[in-house]
């Protein structure tokens, strides 16, 4: 595996040691960089954040996404996304990430995830989202 993608997957590790799950006691993480080639900035990270009222929950690849806007990047310029789960089995983003990951990221860019066996999943936009719905009507 490529450095860029080993220093992501450890920023998304770590990401998921802050995550607020007491609800599922799934913490996942996720890490952003602009470029893999260029890690001239850190990553930046996102956790699950659970509520008692559940349907509120926030994942981790949704707030690394919102993250990145308080950081003032560009929407469209990010080009890599981490995601580590713990366990043995690799997971999809839900539907509500696949529509900010779409939105938010480059149209090139790429998706990772990582749990704690060695293999990972490598998906682009349009694996996650085929046909989705964006518009310039509003
Ligand atoms: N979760 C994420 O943070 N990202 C995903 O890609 C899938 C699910 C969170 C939501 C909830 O806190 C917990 O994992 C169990 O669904």
């Amino acid at each position: 595996m490529e450095q860029y993608l080993e220093i992501l997957k450890s920023a998304a590790i770590e990401a998921s040691k802050r995550a607020y799950a007491p609800y599922s006691k799934f913490p996942v993480g996720a890490a952003l960089s602009l470029d893999g080639s260029d890690q001239s900035g850190e990553p930046i990270l996102g956790c699950n954040v659970e509520n008692i009222s559940f349907a509120m929950t926030i994942c981790a690849e949704r707030n690394a996404l919102a993250h990145s806007v308080s950081q003032k990047i560009a929407p469209k310029s990010l080009k890599h996304l981490a995601i580590y789960m713990p366990g043995n089995t690799l997971y999809s983003p839900c539907g509500a990430c696949r529509q900010f990951i779409a939105e938010l990221m480059a149209p090139e860019a790429q998706i990772y995830a990582f749990c704690d066996e060695e293999n990972y999943k490598q998906w682009g936009i349009p694996d996650l989202l085929p046909d989705g719905f964006e518009t310039d009507t509003i």
